[in-house]
């Protein structure tokens, strides 16, 4: 295990089975259809990548950044893109992709920045939900797993930019917290 990772909590074959089956239910739920995948950089990679392997549609793969400003622990709502999209979502079914939801204001604000767009539909798939830190009554369509309130790291997932190329999902030793 990774000097700075307490327990892990999903390895890579967790993960990659997970990931199989939503793309398998994406494949069928949208059956006929194409889809413009929208994955947020950078957390969203490791997700996107694997996930969209296994969704058996026409798939165009585009990237947003955003970033929340204002305090770094308490999230202000306000969300700040860095990088907007190439595609044009205009009549396309989008799929909106995040490595996780936590208080669910990113993904709040970003679809329905999406939706003003005049996509046919948005959905959302993340990999993690932290359901306990729920601030609105955001969820997404797809989730990977549900974890308990503890900071994760790993298979895109950062603490302070770190860690994204674990192949596993962990949870961080407080001991690191307390060096940053
Ligand atoms: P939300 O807007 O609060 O739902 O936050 C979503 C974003 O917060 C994610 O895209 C992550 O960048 C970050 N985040 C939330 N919880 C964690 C965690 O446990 N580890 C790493 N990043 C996290
Ligand atoms: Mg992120």
């Amino acid at each position: 295990m990774h000097k700075d990772i307490k327990q892990v909590l999903f390895d890579e074959d967790e993960i990659r089975n997970r990931i199989k089956e939503l793309g398998e239910q994406i494949t069928k739920d949208y059956a006929g259809q194409g889809l413009v995948v929208v994955s947020l950089l950078k957390g969203a990679v490791y997700f996107t990548a694997e996930l969209t392997k296994h969704i058996d549609l026409p798939v165009r793969l585009d990237f947003m950044i955003s970033s929340s400003y204002g305090n770094s622990t308490i999230s202000t709502g306000s969300i700040n893109i860095t990088k907007d999209l190439d595609e044009n979502i205009a009549g396309k079914h989008v799929l909106l992709v995040d490595d996780i939801i936590d208080t669910g204001l990113t993904l709040e604000k970003i679809s329905n920045l999406l939706l003003t767009r005049n996509p046919l539909s948005v959905k959302t798939a993340v990999l993690l939900d932290k359901g306990s830190r729920r601030v609105n009554a955001m969820n997404a369509d797809y989730v990977g797993f549900e974890i308990p309130d503890e900071f994760v790291v790993g298979y895109g997932l950062d603490f302070a930019g770190d860690y994204r190329n674990l192949p596993v999902i962990g949870i961080l030793k407080p001991s690191v917290f307390a060096k940053k």
